[in-house]
């Protein structure tokens, strides 16, 4: 069957599981970012589709609605990849699942994969490691043996709309050193940066990091004081090491 993999990524740890993925199927898979804006597409039935992409306070990113609304199937199987950083996956699977229905996909299989957390990599350092990779090219095994591909159930909270999303308030910002080269405006997934002075919007900035990750100069940052209350509060949820998980 033929396979794509979608990923969103802002910092480079979903794309470094979209590879493993990709690696397990020979290395030549069509891979398509999704973290700024693609072109509209259109996927049969008979192709495999996998969405990478990274949890956000338990959630989907809030940009994954845009870029869904450029992929559509029709009735195409799709695996949802939550990539997540060592705390939990809440509802994100229950959540991508109902917008890739949204938007054509039937969800015949689903994952859990433990990567840096991309506020403070020391949380998720060095995974996947070996043992995860295992796993991951198990469940992709045990996916190619199924004979149907019919539709699995997610875990997480139907309800997920109504809950209160626990968001940390990690707004980067330039500072004097900043030489106006437009990489991080660029490259935002949110459109929250402006273009003259390369300041954030608070309202649309989703907190991934990406500029602070993409900076030239690496003066892009978001101020020490945040940074320790996010370590501090991360420590008590991220530190004990978390398993993958696997659905089909
Ligand atoms: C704003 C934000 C919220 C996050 N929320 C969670 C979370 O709820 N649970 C978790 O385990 N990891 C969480 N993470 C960590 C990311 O899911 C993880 O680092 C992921 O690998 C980032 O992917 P990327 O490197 O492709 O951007 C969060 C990261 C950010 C930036
Ligand atoms: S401004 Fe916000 S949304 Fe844009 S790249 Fe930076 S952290 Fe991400
Ligand atoms: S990437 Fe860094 S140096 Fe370039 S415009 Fe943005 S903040 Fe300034």
């Amino acid at each position: 069957m033929r396979k794509v993999i979608f990923y969103f990524s802002p910092c480079g740890n979903t794309k470094a599981v979209a590879d493993i993925i990709n690696r397990y199927y020979g290395g030549d898979i069509l891979m398509q970012e999704l973290t700024t804006p693609t072109m509209d597409v259109i996927i049969d039935s008979e192709t495999l589709v996998f969405f990478c992409y990274p949890v956000y306070a338990g959630r989907i990113p809030k940009p994954m609605y845009d870029r869904m609304n450029q992929v559509k199937g029709n009735n195409t199987p799709c695996v949802n990849v939550a990539v997540f950083g060592n705390r939990a996956v809440d509802d994100a699977l229950i959540e991508m699942q109902d917008v890739a229905r949204q938007s054509g996909f039937v969800t015949v299989g689903g994952c859990e994969i433990v990567a840096p957390h991309s506020i403070d990599p020391s949380f998720g350092a060095n995974r996947p490691d070996a043992s995860d990779i295992a796993k991951i090219e198990d469940f992709l095994k045990k996916l190619d043996e199924k004979e149907a591909l019919t539709e699995v159930k997610m875990p997480g909270n139907p309800e997920y709309a109504k809950k209160k999303p626990m968001d940390l308030p990690l707004y980067p910002k330039p500072s004097k050193e900043c030489i106006g080269c437009g990489i991080c405006y660029k490259y935002c997934p949110a459109g929250a940066i402006n273009a003259k002075r390369m300041k954030t919007y608070k309202r649309k900035c989703i907190s991934c990091m990406r500029c602070v990750s993409m900076c030239s100069t690496e003066t892009r940052t978001v101020n020490l004081p945040m940074r320790v209350v996010a370590s501090a509060y991360l420590k008590k949820f991220c530190s004990d090491r978390k398993e993958p998980k696997f659905y089909l």
